[in-house]
């Protein structure tokens, strides 16, 4: 879409050279030989994406036209113009909130450049703003959802220790129960929001990698360190830090953890300047970490430190009704994923749900609805549509030969392989390919479409 400039200015001259100048290139212009004018036109016509005006001009100078300006929008780029050597005055206005100021008499260069760098910073900035709008609409507390009192209990807390900026925050939970999503509500719902939500899980990374991906490095620290590279401690100044499975974090990692926390300073690898990090630090474990203290493996100076404020997340199987309240959301979300007029859950299909223990917690349960969504055929879930992972003992055990190696796997990439060669294999038939992995054809051109493999 073209981009609309309003210019406002009382020299015909400079009106017709603009107008010969920007249509050239493209941008839809108004042009205005009074702000009241322009003022005017934009009550009726709305914000355009930039203004260009001129300093002095009769009936209202720029300067209190970017005052008025100013007070219906703040963030609508203006570029003032002045006359060479009245700098004064291109300094006020760039106090009064002016996005840039050209000296005057116009060039050609200087007008497009700085008029398109200034369109394009409002651009990004505003995809920035719309970025953190719709997360934390996404992650207001009521995301994690569930009417239970250790549910209720758990949203009080994240939300208060959300406004204590400096916390440390340790979350605590089996796999599932929602670490991941508790760490995100605390992040958006804080003075931080607007700074970057930065995550590390320390079981994903090999140990001998993780020091560098925290701490960065600077050129030459080890071969291969051919540039400078900022740590994510240093990508999350201003914002919050999460560090999932922080037991997994080797011994001489949690001193220098512990340093940086204490004293919000820290180097890089081969630096030598001490750069300040001012950052939330959470982080989450689903193991016992006071018995991994007791054995030696986890520093017990560094496990106070992060376990200033501490938030337990109850395991699903202890939320009795919640499970049908945290289902019935899913079935809404599924409904508008896969485009369904799904009314609800049968009570049969509710009893199923009740009488499961779920190992897996919320994201098992997710992953149920997921599936009995994609097979339902009638107006609400019925009991034939839940299909439960079998329980340990019963059922098909998963192929012996497969092991997870130590350093761990990235799952998704593994499904997304799976999925490739299965295809590959098939010749590109998917009914073949679903067929080869067990799965229907609908859950296999799902799982495609997911990773953009169809
Ligand atoms: N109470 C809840 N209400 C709604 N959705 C939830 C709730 N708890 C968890 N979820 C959802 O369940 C899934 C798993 O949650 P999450 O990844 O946060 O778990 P986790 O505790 O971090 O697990 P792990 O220990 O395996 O990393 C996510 O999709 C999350 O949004
Ligand atoms: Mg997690």
């Amino acid at each position: 879409m073209k981009a609309t400039l309003f210019i406002v200015e009382d020299d015909v001259n400079s009106i017709e050279l603009m107008k010969e100048i920007f249509a050239e290139q493209g941008y839809d212009l108004r042009c205005f030989s009074s702000p009241l004018a322009a003022l005017d036109a934009l009550s009726r016509e709305g914000l355009p994406d930039l203004i260009l005006t001129d300093l002095m001009m009769p009936e209202m100078d720029g300067i209190e036209l970017l005052t008025r300006l100013r007070q219906i929008s703040s963030q609508l780029p203006v570029i003032v113009m002045t006359a060479y050597g009245s700098i004064e005055t291109a300094v006020e206005a760039l106090k009064k909130g002016a996005s840039d100021y050209i000296t005057k008499p116009l060039s050609f260069e200087e007008l497009m450049l700085t008029v398109s760098t200034t369109l394009e910073l409002s651009h990004l900035r505003r995809r920035l703003e719309g970025l953190s709008l719709d997360k934390r609409r996404r992650f207001k507390p009521a995301a994690l959802t569930g009417e239970h009192e250790l549910m209720k209990k758990v949203r009080d807390q994240l939300v208060k220790v959300a406004q204590a900026e400096t916390t440390c925050v340790l979350l605590r939970g089996e796999s599932g129960t929602g670490k991941n999503l508790a760490a995100r509500i605390i992040h958006y719902n804080s003075p931080l929001a607007r700074g970057p939500f930065v995550e590390l899980n320390c079981a994903a990374v090999p140990a001998n990698l993780l020091e560098s991906e925290l701490f960065g490095y600077s050129k030459g620290a080890f071969t291969g360190a051919v540039s400078d590279k900022q740590g994510i401690i240093e990508q999350a100044d201003g914002g919050t830090l999460f560090l999932d499975e922080i037991g997994e974090m080797p011994l001489e990692i949690q001193s220098k953890m512990l340093n940086f926390l204490e004293s919000r300073q820290m180097r890089r690898l081969g630096g030598l300047k001490v750069r300040e990090v001012n950052t939330r630090l959470i982080t989450a474990s689903n193991h016992d970490l006071e018995a991994a203290v007791d054995g030696g493996s986890f520093r017990r100076d560094l496990f106070f430190r992060i376990n200033v404020v501490h938030c337990q997340l109850p395991p699903l199987r202890e939320l009795g009704l919640d499970v049908l309240i945290i289902a019935g959301k899913f079935v809404d979300e599924f409904n508008r994923q896969f485009n369904k007029h799904v009314g609800g859950i049968s009570p049969q299909a509710e009893q199923v749900l009740l009488a499961h223990d779920w190992p897996g917690n919320v994201r098992e349960l997710r992953n149920v609805v997921e599936r009995a969504m994609l097979f339902c055929v009638g107006k609400r879930l019925e009991a034939e549509d839940i299909q439960l992972s079998a329980k340990a003992g019963g059922g098909k055990s998963l192929p012996g030969e497969f092991r997870i190696p130590a350093e761990g796997l990235d799952w998704q990439e593994h499904e997304r392989a799976v999925l490739s060669q299965a295809l590959a294999r098939c010749g590109n038939n998917r009914t073949k390919a679903a067929r080869l992995l067990s799965m229907s054809r609908d859950t296999f051109i799902y799982r495609l479409k997911k990773f953009g493999l169809d």
